[in-house]
């Protein structure tokens, strides 16, 4: 049967075919093929290699669509494994705050933070929270994000958790980016309520998400002040109970418990990680949890401190980044700047940054089968990047170079 879409002469070919998750040194092989092609049929991809050999293996019918990309770097799209995109209002306010010398955590005291952005979220119909999360993920898309995960979290009560969760589902099914829905009851307490109240409606929230298939994972704010260990491995044993897949937001902003939990439950993934604690680290080894790093998240907090990506990849620790795309604490777009940030402020080598926007990323919401590599069997979600090869990415981390791109086979960007 002839293929339907060719990608020649691609300067360089990024495929990171192979072994998933990549750990320690595994992360520096991203598979380059210099002068590559790849033949896609229909959503899936047929073979990726050299031009001359991949033009040689498939059938080119007068129906083939053809992309040169001389000059050009191609690879897989990128996979953003966390944010909370769904959300209305802004929080400059807290930004100025911040620049002033105010901590996260004073101004959420202060009855700021995640509450206020709650307050807004709770007022906004169904319909305006989609319009405005469909604006933010035409752009992300066109950064070359062609999978995105989203948390609830900003309704903190049966009736808007249930909203957002509504929302994310309506935007996976009408917008060409592919998205996993992640609830996050617990990322705050409620105002009107106790936590011992609440952590009870999170619970019913749990039965009725499951249920539904409203979410496919349960994350947690595990952290001083908000949810603490005992809390937080409550909740997500329940969530567990209820088939759903687990994710913590871990040692964040204090050693708080959380990459201990996610490793003791064999979570997915543990993100943030700026503090996490020696033995919540070897048992994230031991269960095969990936590490979500947000340094974008670092950077606006103004954080002192960052997640120790090295030593989390000297340790045989998956290694993912994302953006934490949220109106508090990163408003980044694009995995490329977050590449930029993973190399200037983690410490991490430009191979290894594709390799966690990429792979690792899809792993890290259970992905890693269908998505996230360019190889024969999986999901035709490819880039095309103006830019001779993928040291330029993090070398000019704030420009956007993306001019196609391919989500299951069909070019939903094309700026050429
Ligand atoms: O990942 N830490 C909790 N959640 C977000 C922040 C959400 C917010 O401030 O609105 C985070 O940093
Ligand atoms: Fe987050």
């Amino acid at each position: 049967m002839g293929i339907s879409l060719l990608v020649k002469n691609c300067s360089e070919l990024i495929t990171l075919a192979g072994k998933h998750p990549r750990k320690g040194v595994e992360m520096e092989n991203i598979g380059i093929i210099k002068d590559g092609a790849v033949a896609i049929l229909n959503e899936g991809i047929e073979c990726a290699g050299k031009t001359d050999e991949v033009i040689k293996k498939v059938e080119i019918t007068p129906k083939t669509k053809t992309i040169d990309a001389t000059g050009k770097l191609v690879m897989p799209g990128f996979v953003d494994p966390h944010t909370h995109l769904v959300f209305a209002g802004t929080r400059e306010t807290e930004f100025e705050l911040r620049l002033k010398g105010l901590s996260y955590e004073e101004i959420a005291k202060r009855g700021g933070g995640i509450k206020n952005t709650v307050r807004a979220t709770r007022e906004a119909s169904e319909q305006e929270l989609l319009a405005l999360a469909k604006i933010r993920l035409d752009r992300i898309l066109e950064w070359g994000t062609t999978t995105v995960e989203i948390k609830s979290g900003y309704g903190l009560d049966f009736e808007n958790e249930m909203k957002l969760l509504r929302v994310i589902h309506e935007l996976n099914r009408i917008h060409p980016m592919e998205i996993a829905s992640t609830f996050l009851g617990a990322h705050e307490v409620p105002e009107e309520q106790s936590k011992a109240e609440y952590i009870n409606l999170i619970k019913g929230m749990i039965v009725e998400v499951s249920k539904m298939s409203l979410a496919e994972f349960c994350d947690v704010f595990c952290e001083r002040g908000v949810f603490s260990y005992d809390e937080s491995l409550e909740i997500l044993k329940f969530a567990k109970g209820h088939k759903l897949g687990l994710k913590v937001h871990a040692d964040e902003l204090s050693t708080s418990g959380g990459s201990l939990l996610a490793g003791k439950l064999g979570a997915i993934s543990a993100d943030h990680l700026v503090y996490p604690s020696p033995e919540g680290l070897q048992l994230m080894k031991k269960r095969g949890v990936v590490a979500v790093l947000l340094p974008g998240t670092s950077l606006t907090l103004k954080s002192k401190n960052f997640a120790p990506a090295r030593k989390l990849i000297d340790m045989e620790i998956p290694v993912a980044l994302a953006t934490d795309f949220n109106p508090g604490t990163c408003l980044i777009e694009g995995m490329v700047v977050i590449i930029g940030l993973g190399c200037l402020l983690l410490g991490m080598t430009p191979a290894e940054t594709i390799t966690s926007s990429t792979i690792n990323a899809a792993c890290a919401i259970g992905r890693g089968d269908r998505i996230g590599s360019i190889e024969k069997g999986k999901q035709a979600d490819i880039i095309i990047l103006n830019i001779p090869n993928y040291k330029h990415l993090s070398y000019r981390f704030t420009t956007n170079f993306v001019r196609y791109v391919i989500k299951k086979g069909k070019v939903v960007v094309s700026t050429e």
